[in-house]
């Protein structure tokens, strides 16, 4: 396909839903109609609709009124890998490669090139089908804001909204009751909902993954809160968040998913344990899925349209198998091959993990 002029492309959503996916297609669909002049194809639930032959023409009419709107049009999967696809054979779970059947689709509808809109695992496949010969352009999504190579996701701002609202209204039953309130939000490998959520809601305590904490020190830090008269705590853990001894918690095991492993109930564990050992009266909230909806933010639709706009300006310009990125506040792209396989996780000595630690928030540490 390299060189050939670009006539048709297809758009697909990828991974967990996120808010501004539909704001990416919006855009993708009338840059490419209104500036290039192409025939736009939506390919239904991810990669799922590429191996299963289910797409449809998109015009106009097809994304007007979805700017607002949370999730996709498109629908998606997480777990739906063309080259690693789970097949139950009887009790057990077969592999199968059908990334060439997804080639021969995309052929024989004569779409020159694929938008892929997802997280690590989308840009993963993504990858895998450039190197097989075909023209992709990769669109940055996830709430959890861990893609390698890129500043930031769009759907962060809303999560970290979304979870900063829920601190701010747990923080009225942990005044009145006197209570240490941990409320658990999303980020598997990267803690930056809880960080910035944590910074925004005035979190006591902050716990992510890229920082193994000490149960003890956590303790310690609510007792001499309450000592000093401040009879409640709030503690902001990501779901990845693990003890310096521990392991991290897994809710379950999605079996032929790329990966795997669901999180969840850090928080419900961490109320159990400071509960404990201190007497403090401890409840978990766990936000969970609350994150990746509603309407995103002004922040995610600019972003949203800007990413999908930048994606159809560079792949007609001819750059092609790269994921569009927000750099230093300029938009541009790096090769997938760079991505694939990598997260952005939150440094140590990052500005805002100093600025935290100087308003006298504790890591567990
Ligand atoms: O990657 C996005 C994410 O929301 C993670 O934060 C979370 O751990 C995971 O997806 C949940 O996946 P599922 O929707 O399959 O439960």
């Amino acid at each position: 396909m390299a060189g050939k002029r670009i006539r048709s492309i297809g758009v697909l959503t990828g991974g967990g839903d996120c808010p501004g996916l539909n704001a990416v297609i919006r855009a993708v669909v009338k840059t490419a109609v209104n500036r290039h002049g192409l025939e736009v194809w939506g390919v239904q639930d991810g990669y799922l609709g590429l191996i299963e032959n289910r797409m449809d023409r998109m015009g106009f009419n097809d994304v007007s009124n979805i700017l607002t709107v949370g999730g996709t049009i498109l629908g998606t999967s997480n777990v739906a890998n063309p080259f690693r696809y789970a097949v139950q054979s009887g009790r057990q779970i077969q592999y199968r490669d059908l990334s060439n059947d997804c080639l021969r689709v995309l052929a024989d509808r004569e779409i020159d090139a694929l938008i892929c809109i997802g997280g690590d695992g989308t840009m993963a496949t993504a990858a895998q089908f450039a190197q097989k010969g075909l023209t992709i352009m990769g669109v940055p999504k996830t709430i959890d804001n861990d893609l390698y190579g890129t500043d930031v996701t769009f759907g962060f701002d809303t999560a970290v909204r979304t979870a900063t609202e829920a601190i701010d209204k747990v923080h009225t039953t942990a005044s009145s009751h006197h209570r240490v309130m941990i409320v658990e939000v999303m980020g598997r490998y990267a803690g930056w909902i809880a960080l910035y959520a944590g910074v925004a809601g005035g979190a006591d305590v902050i716990l992510i993954p890229e920082v193994p904490y000490d149960l003890g020190k956590v303790c310690e830090y609510v007792v001499e809160r309450s000592r000093r008269g401040k009879r409640f705590s709030i503690v902001v853990a990501a779901e990845g968040a693990k003890a310096k001894d521990g392991q991290m918690v897994i809710s379950k095991r999605v079996a032929g998913s790329p990966d795997p492993i669901r999180l969840g109930g850090i928080g419900p564990v961490l109320a159990e344990q400071i509960g404990g050992r201190t007497g403090l009266d401890c409840r978990a909230v766990i936000l969970g899925h609350i994150q990746r909806g509603g309407t995103p933010t002004p922040h995610d639709r600019t972003l949203a349209t800007n990413f999908g706009f930048t994606a159809l300006e560079l792949l007609m310009k001819g750059v092609k198998n790269h994921l569009v990125v927000l750099k230093n506040g300029r938009f541009s792209s790096i090769p997938l091959r760079l991505v694939a396989g990598r997260i952005r996780t939150v440094p140590r000595n990052h500005s805002l993990v100093r600025a935290a630690l100087a308003v006298n928030t504790s890591f567990g540490t």
